[in-house]
């Protein structure tokens, strides 16, 4: 079976969310981690729930709204701190290997594409300060559905836009419920555990389990 595209998910399997509190959040001292994780976790459930209740707001709007939840409940009440690591969320390093991996596909002449719940301009300018987005031909948001993944019309979305059928499309995320949606709907998936996280959605039964993206361009070769 041919690949005719690589789809990949952004915040957590491109982009370090953790590297923004990393970076901003030194005076958060030993709790940094924590707020860090609630931070990411509020952001997942609020698309989530926000999807269920048939109702929208920007990715943006809801990662602001999970970090004010992420500081408040560790008694961090700073709008400068708040506005800071906003900013910093905007611009997030890539992972240490995304960059090399990314070229070593564009070099097997793979068409390569983001596929993330991010807003259009955040998922633009967070790809190009991570010195990434040259290496990707689309960039491919949910805004105009109006709802977050692992509703399957997303990953229509990105199936429309390689034109092929599912099977001959591979995606990629290091998000095991975004990875375990993907295979549901017939991607060919792999998922990134960098971190060695215990295996849930019975991922493993459905999807390449990889320890980066390294691994990625031995396995599409
Ligand atoms: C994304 C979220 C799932 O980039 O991290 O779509």
């Amino acid at each position: 079976m041919p690949i005719r595209a690589v789809l990949f998910d952004v915040y957590g399997t491109l982009l370090d969310v953790h590297s923004a509190i990393a970076r901003e959040g030194k005076e958060l001292g030993p709790t940094a981690d924590a707020v860090s994780r609630l931070w990411r976790q509020k952001q997942l459930e609020y698309t989530w729930v926000w999807s269920l209740r048939g109702a929208h707001r920007s990715f943006r709007a809801l990662t602001e709204a999970a970090l004010d939840f992420a500081l408040t409940s560790h008694g961090i009440h700073s709008a400068v701190l708040r506005d800071r690591l906003m900013t910093a969320y905007e611009k997030l390093d890539a992972f240490p290997e995304v960059a090399e991996a990314l070229t070593a596909l564009r070099a097997q002449s793979r068409c390569l594409a983001a596929l993330s719940n991010g807003d259009p301009d955040m998922l633009e300018t967070g790809l190009q300060a991570a010195g990434i987005r040259t290496s990707l031909d689309a960039v491919l948001s949910v805004a105009p559905l109006q709802i977050f993944k692992p509703d399957r019309k997303v990953y229509g979305l990105g199936r429309a836009w390689v034109g092929a059928p599912a099977e001959e499309i591979t995606f990629v995320s290091a998000n095991a419920w975004d990875a375990a949606g993907a295979a549901g709907f017939g991607f060919r998936t792999f998922w990134i555990n960098r971190i060695g996280q215990p295996e849930e959605y019975d991922i493993a039964g459905h999807a390449t389990v990889i320890g980066s993206l390294r691994d990625l361009v031995a396995h599409v070769a």
